[in-house]
């Protein structure tokens, strides 16, 4: 089967992957919180941020190769960390991590994820990144740090941007509860899925696997939370101090969209600093993450990480133009996932390897620092 004229965009996916998923399963996925004006706005500024296309450059050769924190990378992308990724596919996590190995680019594992760092060690590359939802308790805290660099990750990732559980009316709609509960409902959704149904039933139900030896699962959880409650914290900047203290490899602080928080977190040592609104996921108030990138861009000279709502070549483009140094995307790679399983990341990457290359061909941009500097387009919904 030739997945490009099947699937040629990261729209086919998301089309496919939603019929081939259970309801509360892609409610998970999916969403954002509140009306889902945050994950709205994050594909409109994407939208408004446009470029004069650039004609009579004859042949071009092109290069996306990127620098990133010491690294040269093929491609200017790579995976976030998605928390319960094995929920959309059995072994998700696996396959993220081989893609991402194969094609020589950062893959992030959650540690709210359903495979822990032991698990997918066998499958790491050379850039595998852990997330961290910072765990209260110091000894918790020092044994994942042991834990995560002997399953060989090298660059560790502290979200900020979740200091309380998010609502996510969507998910609750769709009878997902905390601890999830096998309820008639739900197994009436599961019955609609059977291929899914069949590789659960293999599997066995996804759980938070890194926090198993840290927990009993028996306290009783808010409904929005999750058992990676019971031991995170909302960190505050003595936390990254002391992360960096006890990381020695790159840290990077995942969640940021204030200008002013910029300054601080350099000056705590922090390597790079990830942009984001979560995909529209924590807070329905925030600017979409592209908004933010400029003022962050013009106010410090730490290597910047952006996601939030790209779905192509042309966003990974429009980010960079804006001055990120690297683009990351999570739902992206999931509705890969959950439309070809495990022939899905490698066919995610590809979709965003051909778009850059024919959007730089349109820009006669041979490499991506030699990005045109971008055309605001004031009213993107009236150019469709
Ligand atoms: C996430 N995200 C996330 N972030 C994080 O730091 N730790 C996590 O465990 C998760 N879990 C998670 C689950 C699901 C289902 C989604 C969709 C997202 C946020 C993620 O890393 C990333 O910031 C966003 O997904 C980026 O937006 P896009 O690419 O999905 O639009």
């Amino acid at each position: 089967m030739d997945l490009h004229s099947r699937y040629p965009g990261i729209a086919d996916l998301k089309h496919r992957a939603k019929r081939r998923i259970p309801h509360f399963v892609w409610e998970y996925l999916d969403s954002g919180t509140g009306v889902e004006a945050t994950l709205h706005r994050n594909r409109e500024g994407l939208d408004r941020v446009g470029f004069m296309p650039s004609i009579l450059h004859g042949p071009m050769e092109f290069d996306t190769s990127t620098e990133f924190l010491g690294k040269t990378y093929p491609l200017p992308f790579g995976i976030a960390p998605i928390g319960m990724a094995g929920l959309i596919w059995p072994d998700a996590e696996g396959h993220l991590a081989r893609a991402a190995a194969k094609a020589g680019l950062p893959f992030t594992l959650s540690n709210v994820a359903s495979q822990s760092p032991e698990d997918v060690a066998p499958h790491l590359g050379e850039n595998a990144w852990f997330q961290l939802y910072p765990p209260k308790d110091p000894d918790i805290r020092k044994d994942l740090l042991n834990r995560v660099r002997d399953a060989g990750f090298t660059t560790l990732v502290m979200t900020a941007d979740v200091p309380v559980a998010s609502r996510r009316e969507r998910q609750t709609r769709s009878g997902l509860t905390n601890p999830p509960k096998l309820t008639p409902r739900l197994l009436a959704q599961i019955a609609q899925r059977p291929a899914w149904a069949i590789g659960m039933a293999r599997s066995g139900p996804p759980r938070m696997r890194t926090l198993d030896k840290y927990t009993d699962n028996s306290s009783n959880l808010p409904p929005t939370a999750h058992v990676g409650y019971l031991l995170r914290t909302s960190p505050d900047m003595d936390y990254v101090h002391w992360l960096r203290d006890a990381w020695d490899g790159p840290l990077v602080v995942k969640g940021v969209l204030r200008p002013e928080d910029a300054a601080p977190l350099q000056k705590a040592g922090v390597d790079a600093i990830w942009i984001s609104n979560h995909g529209g996921r924590q807070f329905d108030g925030s600017p979409a993450s592209i908004d933010a990138l400029p003022a962050i861009r013009a106010g410090c000279d730490l290597p910047l990480i952006f996601d939030s709502g790209i779905e192509g070549g042309l966003d990974v483009l429009r980010a960079k133009a804006l001055g990120a140094d690297f683009v990351m995307l999570g739902r992206g790679f999931m509705y890969g996932l959950g439309a070809l399983g495990p022939q899905g990341p490698t066919h995610v990457i590809d979709i965003l390897r051909q778009d850059l290359l024919a959007n730089m061909g349109q820009l006669g941009a041979e490499t991506l620092n030699h990005l045109p500097a971008i055309t605001p387009l004031v009213d993107a919904a009236a150019q469709r």
